[in-house]
């Protein structure tokens, strides 16, 4: 089947076998690679991908319920050069270690800043809540989100 999407703002279309995940259409049909493959089952979020303004795992979704749909992947996080506060901020606090959650982490963490951006630390590990992170015990990933909240609130500089 043909599904046609606009992905990171660029208009991009595959055809995909019907059981098609949305996230192998990402990874192996627009060379998106970005968003990881983890469980493939729903329990980590590392395919986390935001899909008309909701983030989702992209491995429980089908290729063609998202067909129209805006996604946006972490390829598409960083405004060209310069990278979203949340990229920064987990750098600063070293909120990333073997980094294999990171691309699903930042695009929970996105999601919940673009509906909240002045959340509270419950607020942020109940956004995170879906997304597992073996290395970091999520300390330094909460104070980054946090950071990156008040980049965006102009309370701090990147
Ligand atoms: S790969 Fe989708 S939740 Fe783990
Ligand atoms: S940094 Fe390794 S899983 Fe999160």
């Amino acid at each position: 089947m043909l599904v046609k999407i606009k992905v990171n703002g660029e208009l991009r279309s595959a055809d995909v076998p019907p059981e098609t995940t949305l996230l192998k259409m990402l990874r192996e049909s627009l060379n998106l690679t970005g968003t990881k493959l983890g469980c493939d089952v729903g329990d980590c979020g590392t395919c986390t991908v935001i899909v008309d303004g909701v983030s989702v795992n992209s491995c429980l979704m089908l290729a063609g319920r998202a067909n129209g749909s805006e996604i946006t992947t972490i390829e598409g996080l960083a405004d060209s050069n310069t990278l979203h506060p949340l990229q920064e901020k987990f750098e600063e606090h070293g909120a990333l270690q073997c980094g294999f959650c990171g691309p699903g982490m930042l695009m929970s963490a996105k999601d919940l800043l673009d509906k909240n951006p002045d959340p509270s630390i419950h607020e942020v590990r109940d956004a995170l809540s879906g997304n597992l992170c073996r290395c970091t015990g999520y300390t330094k990933i909460i104070e980054a989100v946090i950071d990156a909240g008040r980049v965006m609130r102009k309370e701090i500089s990147a």
